[in-house]
C-alpha cells in the first residue's frame, strides 16, 4: 500500500473560500438534501435529475433495470446528444469554442456556427453511406474539427472511438479492427513542439497492416503538408461537404443505445473497448460539470485534456456543451514556445475554469516556479486536478501561484469506465486537504472494502475501493469481450461491486485517500498503460528473450517505466547502450511515445517461480530502490535478485 507514509501526515485544511460560497451552484444545504434524497429513494433521485436535466425526445418511464454486472438506465426514454449540446443553445449567440493553436492563432465558434458546421458535416457523413451504429474512428488532434466529427457522428447515432493522435499505428489498426470500424477521420499532419506530426501517413501504416472494415478516410487539411492519397478509399472532409447549410435531423437514439467506444489499458496486452451509451453518460456528465466545476453562464472553462482520452470526452465536449458552457481548447504543448504558454493562455482569455493533471503542474513548476507571477490570472475562480494522486507539494503551489490562494481546487477521481467524476470536492462546500479527492458525489455509492469485501470503516486502514450501487455513466462493458468485463470489474467480490481496480484509504474525516492500482495498469504522467502491453511490444523484438516490466516512483510524471529484458541466446554482446535506446523507438512504433521505457535493465534470466512465473513483485521492489518485500525461497534462481541489484 504505496504512498501512504507521507499522506498521512498531511492535514492542512482549505475551508471554502466564503466569495466562492455565496455564489456556487450548490449549497451546503442542498448537497445535504442531495445526499439525503439519495439515501431515501435513489431512483427518484436519478429520475428527477434526468428529467430535469436532460432534453429528451421521449421521456423514459422505467428509471433504472437490470442486475449486475448488466444494467440499464432509462431504457424506454429517447434523445439525441447533439439536440442537448447544440440545439437547445442556438439564437443566444454564445460562443462555444475558442481553440487557440500552438502557433497562436485563435478561432471563436459560437454556438450557432457550431450547429451549423455539425449539421453540414454530419450531411456529408450520411451522404457517404454510414448509418446508426457504424463505428468512425477519429484519429485528431482536439481541434474544432474533432469536436464537430465526434458531434457529427452523435447526431446521426454513429459509434465514434477517438483514438489519441499520438498512438502508433499499430495501436491503431489494433483498435479499428476490434471495433471493425467502416470509417476513419483524421489530418494531414499537426505541430506539436513545433514538430510535424503527420498523422495522415499513421492512418496509412495503420491501414497498411489489414484493416478490411473501413471503406472511408476523410482528411480534414489542417496543416497543409503532402500525404499520400489513395483515390479509392481516401476523401477530403471540405470536398463532401454541402454546397448550401443542411439541417439533419438527429437520430432518435434510445437511451441504451452506444454512444462511443474509447479503449483504454488494462492488465492484459490488449486494451479494452469500454463502452457508454447514450443518456447516463450524458447526465452524469451534465451534473458533475454543474456540481464540480460550478459551471456558469459567464464562465470560460479551459479543460486541457486531449479528446483523445475519457477527460476529454466529458469536459471538453459532452458535458459542458450540454451546460450550454464555453470552452477554450488548445493543441499545441504546455511548453511550448516556453513554459509559461499555459498562464499566458489563461491570463488572455480570461480563463475562469481550469482543469489539468498533477504531472502538467508538477513540470511547469519545475520549469518556473514563479513564472506565474508575471501574467495576470485573476480571472480564475476554479482549479481542477485529475488522472493520478497529486502530491501537497504541487497542490499547495497550484492553490498559491495559480489560484492566488483563492480559487477552491476539486481533486477529482474517475476512470474511462465511470464516465463521469465520481469521488470529488464540491467547490462551494467541501472542506479540502491537499491529496485526497475527498467525498464520493451525491448518488455514488463508494466504499473501501478488504479482500474478502466487507467494508472497512477503520480510518486509514487501505482497500479496494469499489463501487456498490449502480450509476448511469457506468460503462455498459467491453466492446466484444462480455467475459473481459465481467472478469476484470465483477468477479472479484461476486458482482456484488464494481471493482475500480484502485486502492484506497479514508481518514477520520471520511476523506478518501487513493493509493495506486491492485492490478498490473500503471499511471505514467496521468495515462493508462498495462505492463503487459509493454512487455508484449518489447518481446516482440527480434533480439529478446523475456521481459517484464514495473513501475517506479518518478518527481514529475507520477510513476516511470522499467522495463527488465533478457535476450536471446546469441545476443549477448550486442551494445546494450544502443539496443536500449532501439527498444524505446521500437515500443514508441508499437505503442507510442507515452509508454517507452524511462530505464531498461538487462539480465541473463528474472526472477521466476519453480512453475515459471516472473515475479514481477521482487522487481518493483528492485526498481524501487526497496528492500525485497517478501519470501525469496519459491524462486526458481535465487541468484538473480543479487545480480539485478547489482546492475542498477
Ligand atoms: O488510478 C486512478 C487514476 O486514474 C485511473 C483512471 O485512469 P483513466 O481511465 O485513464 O482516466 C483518467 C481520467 C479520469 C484511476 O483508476 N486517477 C484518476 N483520477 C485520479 C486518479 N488517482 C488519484 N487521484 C485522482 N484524482
Amino acid at each position: 500500500m504505496k504512498n501512504i507514509e507521507s499522506s498521512l501526515k498531511e492535514s492542512r485544511t482549505y475551508k471554502p473560500n466564503p466569495k466562492f460560497a455565496s455564489n456556487s451552484n450548490v449549497t451546503k444545504k442542498q448537497l445535504d438534501d442531495l445526499h439525503k434524497n439519495y439515501q431515501n429513494d435513489s431512483e427518484q433521485f436519478w429520475k428527477d435529475l434526468a428529467i430535469n436535466e436532460i432534453k429528451w425526445i421521449k421521456q423514459f418511464e422505467t428509471c433504472c433495470s437490470g442486475v449486475a454486472p448488466y444494467y440499464k438506465w432509462f431504457e424506454d426514454g429517447e434523445l439525441n446528444v447533439t439536440e442537448n449540446c447544440l440545439d437547445r443553445f442556438i439564437g443566444r449567440s454564445k460562443n462555444a469554442i475558442i481553440h487557440i493553436s500552438e502557433t497562436n492563432d485563435k478561432n471563436i465558434i459560437t454556438y450557432d456556427e457550431l450547429f451549423v458546421l455539425v449539421n453540414n458535416f454530419s450531411w456529408a457523413l450520411q451522404n457517404l453511406g454510414l448509418k446508426k451504429g457504424d463505428r468512425v474512428i477519429i484519429y485528431m488532434p482536439t481541434i474544432p474539427e474533432s469536436i464537430i466529427a465526434v458531434l457529427s457522428c452523435a447526431r446521426l447515432g454513429l459509434i465514434h472511438s477517438v483514438v489519441f493522435a499520438g498512438f502508433s499505428s499499430e495501436s491503431l489498426a489494433n483498435r479499428i479492427n476490434d471495433c471493425e470500424a467502416k470509417a476513419i477521420i483524421t489530418v494531414d499532419g499537426f505541430k506539436r513542439n513545433g514538430k510535424l506530426i503527420q498523422a495522415k501517413k499513421t492512418v496509412d501504416d495503420a491501414l497498411a497492416l489489414g484493416c478490411k472494415s473501413v471503406l472511408k478516410c476523410i482528411i480534414f487539411k489542417h496543416n497543409g503538408n503532402r500525404i499520400a492519397f489513395n483515390h479509392s478509399q481516401d476523401i477530403w472532409w471540405d470536398e463532401i461537404l454541402p454546397n448550401k447549410d443542411k439541417i439533419v435531423c438527429p437520430e432518435k437514439m434510445s437511451s441504451e443505445d452506444l454512444l462511443f467506444i474509447l479503449y483504454t489499458s488494462g492488465s492484459t496486452g490488449k486494451p479494452k473497448g469500454i463502452i457508454h451509451s447514450t443518456a447516463g453518460y450524458l447526465l452524469n456528465c451534465i451534473i458533475t460539470n454543474k456540481w464540480v466545476f460550478d459551471l456558469k453562464e459567464e464562465d470560460i472553462f479551459w479543460c486541457t485534456a486531449d479528446i483523445g482520452w475519457i477527460t476529454g470526452h466529458s469536459y471538453v465536449i459532452y458535458g459542458p456543451l450540454a451546460t450550454g458552457s464555453t470552452i477554450l481548447i488548445y493543441d499545441g504543448a504546455p511548453t511550448y514556445p516556453k513554459p509559461d504558454r499555459f498562464w499566458r493562455i489563461i491570463q488572455d482569455n480570461k480563463v475562469t475554469i481550469f482543469y489539468t493533471a498533477p504531472t502538467a503542474i508538477r513540470t511547469l513548476m519545475k520549469l518556473g516556479e514563479n513564472l506565474p507571477d508575471n501574467f495576470n490570472l485573476e480571472s480564475l475562480r476554479l482549479l481542477g486536478t485529475v488522472g493520478e494522486p497529486i502530491n501537497p507539494k504541487a497542490w499547495v503551489w497550484y492553490q498559491t501561484k495559480i489560484g492566488n490562494s483563492a480559487c477552491p481546487i476539486v481533486d477529482t477521481w474517475w476512470q474511462t469506465e465511470t464516465g463521469a467524476n465520481m469521488i470529488a470536492p464540491l467547490p462551494g462546500v467541501t472542506e479540502t486537504i491537499p491529496g485526497t479527492c475527498t467525498q464520493a458525489l451525491p448518488g455514488i455509492d463508494a466504499l473501501i472494502v478488504d479482500e474478502k469485501g466487507n467494508e472497512i470503516n477503520k480510518a486509514n486502514q487501505g482497500g479496494y475501493l469499489v463501487i456498490r450501487k449502480p450509476w448511469p455513466s457506468m460503462l455498459r462493458g467491453i466492446w466484444g469481450d462480455k467475459k473481459r468485463y465481467q472478469e476484470t470489474y465483477w468477479s472479484k467480490f461476486k458482482n456484488k461491486y464494481y471493482v475500480t481496480g484502485d486502492t484506497a484509504r479514508k481518514d477520520k474525516y471520511g476523506n478518501i485517500w487513493i493509493m495506486g492500482r491492485a492490478d498490473d495498469v500503471v499511471n505514467i504522467s496521468g495515462h493508462r498503460l498495462g505492463t503487459m502491453e509493454i512487455e508484449s511490444a518489447i518481446v516482440s523484438h527480434d533480439f529478446v528473450a523475456e521481459s517484464a516490466v514495473v513501475s517506479y516512483k518518478h518527481e514529475i510524471k507520477g510513476e516511470a517505466i522499467h522495463a527488465f529484458v533478457t535476450l536471446k541466446d546469441g545476443y549477448s554482446e550486442v551494445n546494450k547502450k544502443e539496443l536500449a535506446e532501439k527498444l524505446r523507438e521500437w515500443v514508441k512504433t508499437k505503442i507510442g511515445s507515452i509508454a517507452k521505457p524511462d530505464k531498461i535493465s538487462f539480465s541473463n534470466a528474472l526472477p521466476k517461480t519453480r512453475s515459471g512465473k516472473i515475479m514481477r513483485r521482487l522487481l518493483r521492489n528492485i526498481a524501487r530502490g526497496e528492500a525485497i518485500s517478501s519470501d525469496t525461497s519459491t524462486l526458481e534462481n535465487e541468484d538473480i535478485l543479487k545480480q539485478l541489484q547489482n546492475i542498477l
